[in-house]
């Protein structure tokens, strides 16, 4: 089957992410660093060099596309915040979390470098995407910078993505009602997908208008990528998703798929991709990726 164009382009930008972030890896320190220690930038580079669908970065690249922003900023943000995901995965992956021994293909980094250089490495490159987006490389002024590092820690900490993982293992032993399960699910995955879009309308300066839109847009995928996930843990299998598979159930964990089924889940994929295109529909063929975006959120099938 030929790639279609939107496939193309989502190669093309994961490609530019991938360059963006192996120079900000290599081995030299930075101004002010002292030392990069070797079996960590080992252990980070695994974490974040490993060939991810780059989802995140290409939706701040293609919000801000959207709302005429700069793209080399995009580029760098798209790159900090694929950080604070691959993170968010290194730590996921932990014995203490889902305990899982493969990510996009690869041995987890704490099997391939032990526990305590996968929890540094997760330390390490969240720091790394404040540090990413405050960098004078980051060529956007000062006040813009400050709105996306505020962005960005709230989407990760306590009130998102963190704070969401807590309450998503708290549901292997509680059983949520569906309100719960939608509120972890907005935080975990949602959050850092929210600003993925809203970073768009930041870094190109918008008015409050288009950036509540790009929230509510950023919000509705994000719900519609987890719902996904969850469904390809049931359907799929581990070699197409380069991670095990069947873990929820196997866990026990609370989610819409074990609440509601497959046919509910794959209905309320559809209307998620159809909110997204009511939200988007004033904008027209300008907003013809943004929709594809959703839909390909909705239908992947990895
Ligand atoms: C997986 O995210 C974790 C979730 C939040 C569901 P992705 O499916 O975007 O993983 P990569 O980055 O492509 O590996
Ligand atoms: C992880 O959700 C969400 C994160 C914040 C990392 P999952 O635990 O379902 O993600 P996978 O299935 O391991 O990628
Ligand atoms: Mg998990
Ligand atoms: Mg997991
Ligand atoms: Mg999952």
């Amino acid at each position: 089957m030929s790639e279609t164009s939107f496939e193309i382009r989502l190669k093309t930008s994961a490609a530019e992410i991938e360059a963006c972030l192996t120079g900000i890896l290599g081995e030299s320190p930075q101004t002010d660093e002292i030392a990069r220690p070797a079996p960590l930038l080992a252990a980070m580079r695994h974490g974040v060099l490993n060939g991810g669908k780059r989802l995140r970065p290409f939706l701040v690249m293609e919000s801000t596309v959207f709302l005429g922003g700069d793209q080399q900023a995009a580029l760098r943000v798209g790159a900090a915040l694929e950080c604070v995901h691959s993170y968010s995965l290194v730590h996921d992956d932990l014995p203490a979390m889902d305990d899982d021994d493969l990510r996009r293909g690869l041995p987890t980094v704490h099997i391939a470098y032990g526990e305590a250089n996968a929890i540094l490495a997760g330390d390490s490159l969240l720091t790394l995407a404040f540090d990413i987006i405050a960098a004078p490389e980051t060529r956007l002024p000062d006040r813009q910078k400050t709105e996306l590092v505020l962005a960005l820690a709230r989407a990760s900490g306590i009130g998102g993505m963190a704070g969401g993982q807590a309450l998503d293992l708290a549901a292997e032993t509680s059983a949520p009602n569906e309100a719960a399960i939608v509120t972890l699910q907005a935080m975990k995955t949602g959050a850092l997908i929210r600003f993925a879009c809203e970073a768009g309308a930041i870094i190109a300066g918008s008015g409050t208008d288009e950036r509540r839109l790009m929230r509510q847009y950023g919000e509705t995928i994000g719900l519609a990528f987890q719902l996904a996930d969850d469904l390809l843990d049931l359907t799929a299998d581990a070699e197409t998703m380069g991670k095990a598979t069947g873990k929820d159930a196997a866990r026990g964990k609370g989610t819409l798929v074990s609440l509601r089924g497959k046919d509910w889940t794959e209905a309320q994929l559809a209307r998620l991709v159809q909110e997204a295109a009511a939200l988007l529909e004033p904008f027209g063929e300008r907003a013809d990726i943004l929709n594809e975006t959703a839909r390909f959120i909705a239908n992947r099938n990895h």
